[in-house]
Parts: C-alpha cells; sequence; structure tokens
C-alpha cells in the first residue's frame, strides 16, 4: 500500500500530530469531544469537567474541518484502556498518564501453545474471543473505573496475526463507539520499546532499543516519538522462535512457552559443550539470523538420541543433563549473536546521535535475566544504561498499549468514536506486517532476503509524510 493513499485516509490534526493508523470509518459527529479530566478531578466524577484544558488548535488541515478537535495538554489526566491481541496474549491494562498502572490482565493461550507447539492462527482467534470481553471486564473492575470514566481506548493493529489482531480491534471499536471515546492505533514493537519510558522516566529521546520477541528481532534508534531508525532485524527468525523451537524438541514443559523453559533448564548444563557456531559472523552488519542456529540445534538433538516424546521430567539423569547442555549451549551462542550485533549497533547509533545515554531491551525475550546480565556487560563498555521493563512488562500486556496510546494521545494523533451502526463484517485497517522504521541505509546487508510482498509503508515514513504535507 503507497504511503500516499494511507495518508489519505488518515485526520490529520494540525499540532504536532501523528498520522492516524486506523482507518477512519463512516461520519463523525462535529459535537464530539475527547474526554481528558483535569489532574484535580477525581477519577469518578470526570464526566464533564475536562473542556477548559484542552488546547485549541489554531489553524485546521484536518480532513474534518468541522471537527473542532482539542488536544490534551501535557498536563491533563487521562486514564486509557490498552488492548493487546496480535499474538497468543489477550491482554487489557488500564494506565493513568501519570504513569500509575492501575491494572493489567493477561489471559495466556499457553495450553493451545503447548498443544500444537507454536500458535496457530485459527484456534487463537478463537481463544481471544472466548475470553476478550472477561479480560477487559475484569481491567476495568481491577483499576476500579467503569468505561465512562477513560479518556481513550488504544489497540493494536499491527504487526501479528490478522485473525487474532482483528479480534481486539472489533472489541476496542465496540467499546469506543457505545462511550464515545476516541482511538489510538498502536505498533506492537513501538509499544515493546515506550513502555521503558514508562518505567525509566529519565528516558528521553534519542535512545536505542534492541527487541527480542517471539516474532521479532529488532534493533532500533528512537529519535522521537514514532521515529524510529532500524539499524538490524532478523533475515529469518527471531530469537524467541529459537528457544520455543528448541524447548519443543528437547522435551520441555511448554505451558510457560519455551523461552522460560530454557532458561531454566540451562542453569544445569555446560555451555561449552558444544561448539554451536555464532550466525553470520561475517556480516559485518546488525542483523540477525536465528534459522541456521536452530539447524545446527536439531542436529545435535537428533545425533544425541534424545527423544522429546520423553517428557524432560520422566528423562534419566543422563539424558536430563544431556539436554541441559544443548540448552545452556544453544542459549550461550543465542545471545553471543545478541551482543555482537549491539556492540555495532551502539557504534552506528553514537555516530548518527552522539547523545545517546540508554539501551532498552525489551520483548519477551528480554525477560530472560542471562540475557540481561550479558547485555549489561556491553552497554557498560560503552558507558551507556541498560534499561529493561520488569518481566511482566516485556512479554505481550496491555500496559504497553495503553501507555503508547497516552504517548500518541498526548501528541494529538488519535480516532475519533466509530459510528454506532458500525457492520460487524467490517475490513478493519489491520497491519500484519508493518515495519516500525525506516531502514538504515548504510547498514543494509546484502545478506537480506525480507520478504517485501504487501508491507505497509513503516510507522515512521507515515508520520514523516505527515509532516511534510502539513509544511
Ligand atoms: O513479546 P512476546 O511476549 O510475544 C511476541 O510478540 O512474540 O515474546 C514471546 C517470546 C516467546 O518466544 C517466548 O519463548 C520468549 O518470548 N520468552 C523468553 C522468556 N520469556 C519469554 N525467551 C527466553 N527467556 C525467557 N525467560
Ligand atoms: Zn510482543
Amino acid at each position: 500500500m503507497a504511503v500516499s493513499s494511507t495518508l489519505s485516509r488518515l485526520n490529520l490534526l494540525p499540532r504536532p500530530s501523528l498520522p492516524n493508523p486506523l482507518t477512519i470509518l463512516g461520519p463523525v459527529n462535529p459535537r464530539w469531544r475527547p474526554k481528558i479530566r483535569p489532574m484535580w478531578a477525581p477519577l469518578n466524577s470526570s464526566s464533564n469537567s475536562f473542556s477548559a484544558h484542552f488546547s485549541t488548535p489554531q489553524n485546521s488541515n484536518s480532513i474534518f474541518p468541522n471537527l473542532h478537535t482539542q488536544i490534551p495538554g501535557p498536563d491533563d489526566d487521562l486514564v486509557v484502556l490498552g488492548i493487546e491481541t496480535s499474538c497468543d496474549d489477550t491482554a487489557a491494562a488500564v494506565v493513568r498518564s501519570s504513569g500509575e498502572i492501575l491494572s493489567q490482565v493477561v489471559s495466556s493461550q499457553a495450553d493451545l501453545l503447548a498443544r500444537y507447539g507454536g500458535v496457530a492462527p485459527k484456534m487463537a482467534e478463537e481463544a481471544h474471543s472466548r475470553v476478550i470481553d472477561q479480560v477487559i471486564q475484569e481491567a476495568l473492575d481491577k483499576a476500579n473505573v467503569s468505561e465512562t470514566d477513560l479518556s481513550a481506548v488504544a489497540v493494536t493493529i499491527g504487526p501479528g496475526l490478522s485473525l487474532c489482531l482483528r479480534v481486539g480491534v472489533r472489541k476496542a471499536r465496540r467499546i469506543a463507539s457505545s462511550f464515545n471515546l476516541p482511538m489510538v492505533g498502536i505498533h506492537h514493537m513501538e509499544a515493546h520499546a515506550l513502555v521503558a519510558r514508562l518505567i525509566e522516566r529519565q528516558l528521553r529521546f534519542p535512545f536505542m532499543a534492541l527487541l527480542i520477541s517471539g516474532g521479532h528481532n529488532l534493533l532500533i534508534l528512537a529519535q522521537d516519538l514514532g521515529q524510529y531508525i532500524q539499524l538490524g532485524t532478523t533475515i529469518d527468525d527471531a530469537i524467541g522462535e529459537a528457544y520455543d523451537k528448541t524447548a519443543k524438541w528437547l522435551g520441555l514443559d511448554m505451558r510457560r512457552s519455551g523461552g522460560p523453559a530454557i532458561e531454566e533448564l540451562a542453569r544445569e548444563g555446560d555451555a561449552e559443550s558444544i561448539k554451536f557456531s555464532i550466525p553470520m559472523k561475517q556480516h559485518k552488519d546488525c542483523n540477525f539470523s536465528y534459522a541456521g542456529l536452530k539447524t545446527q540445534v536439531r542436529l545435535a538433538i537428533e545425533s544425541r538420541k534424545i527423544n522429546a516424546e520423553i517428557p524432560i521430567s520422566c528423562a534419566s539423569s543422563q539424558d536430563r543433563s544431556s539436554r541441559a547442555d544443548i540448552a545452556a549451549s544453544f542459549q550461550r551462542v543465542a545471545v553471543l549473536h545478541l551482543e555482537e550485533r549491539c556492540e555495532r549497533a551502539i557504534e552506528w547509533a553514537l555516530n548518527i546521535e552522539p547523545s545517546i545515554k540508554h539501551l532498552v531491551v525489551s520483548g519477551g525475550v528480554a525477560s530472560n535475566e542471562y540475557v540481561r546480565a550479558r547485555l549489561g556487560h556491553v552497554v557498560k563498555k560503552h558507558s551507556l544504561q541498560l534499561v529493561c521493563p520488569p518481566p511482566s512488562l516485556c512479554t505481550d500486556n496491555g500496559v504497553m498499549v495503553a501507555w503508547t496510546g497516552i504517548e500518541h494521545f498526548r501528541m494529538g494523533r488519535f480516532d475519533p468514536p466509530p459510528p454506532a451502526d458500525e457492520p460487524e463484517d467490517l475490513m478493519y485497517d489491520l497491519r500484519p506486517r508493518w515495519p516500525l522504521g525506516e531502514e538504515y541505509a548504510e547498514g543494509r546487508s546484502e545478506a537480506r532476503s525480507l520478504r517485501r510482498a504487501r508491507i505497509h509503508p513503516s510507522l515512521t515514513s507515515i508520520i514523516q509524510a505527515s509532516l511534510q504535507q502539513r509544511k
């Protein structure tokens, strides 16, 4: 999809606003106003007490010129519901713009993961649909708020599995429509990065981020909100996928996903016992590859005649120790690959932005203590600070979505509430394959073989194009 066609559907607001990644459908009620409570308002007396705190744009080039849009100021107290269904966790949270997490609820599909050894999209969609209402209700109840107390609803619109994203977006639109709330469409990987600003309030742009999850391996330079340079990405699999497959082939208990199982077993093993080779040593760039390491691990498992049908809990002590050696050796090399790429990325990033002080490490794999410790040494060498969200905010969660919603909402990027009569079978603007930033030209690898078909323009390119248009 071309940037221009995407832009034509965006609600471009006149302040330093960002383009709106959610499709705006149907007529907009010109009387609609986003709800924002002044800082002093108690949570349950919010409904009509906010209008004096809006800043009103001077000139409007909005595609909704009648919408006298008002944008929250930095001191407005926002309460945002975040909804996340991009993969196998159904998550919701309520977060205040002060950074207070009012609630966090995650329903994981670990049993499905264990049964199928991976995420099966149709099953995952059904599982999301089964629990989404309950997860959101629980998040509101735990936060002691009702929908009328909310300032906005934020929801992940990509990247991820379309079938799964759709469940979250449909629910978010229903709530937003019923309670007249603005909506913010969220990039899942941006949310992984920005949640670090919720826990470390000193974290200012520019900073670096290594985002490591089941589907993504990204090294980015975050220059500003919505402005990212992609220093490196994976040319095949992400590190989390390699953890999950290794765990499956070793017959580990997948109910908490493969990563934690490998981390635990690796503590018993000898990490030097098997000399797996470090991926992409000959490529002096910041891209990643984990497919080859997976193959090396599979061959090692086969040659040791390890039978994944026998769960680790039933294995003999010799078999267990052999599996632990593989887990530890795999983990050592998988993380060495991260370390090596981070070293180079830090040099590149400091060349572009010498003021960088922080490396954020986030995404599910960042909850691993070994990963944190090793990357801690890397940043220390370069006098940077490591920022790792707590494990519950590294794995998929609603807090990161709500917080990223708050960050963008404050900048004026949001959709008005959807119309009440939205049809059930509406095609939403979902972005299953959606790059976060533009590729760093000097860092482009000849080894890259990314499938580029049907990728949305990156979040950053959409934002830059909208800013250009407004000049
Ligand atoms: O960010 P995330 O929750 O979901 C995606 O966006 O993919 O990441 C999930 C991935 C899974 O591959 C899981 O095995 C991995 O994060 N993971 C870990 C650990 N906890 C979760 N990997 C290594 N060590 C861990 N402790
Ligand atoms: Zn994730």
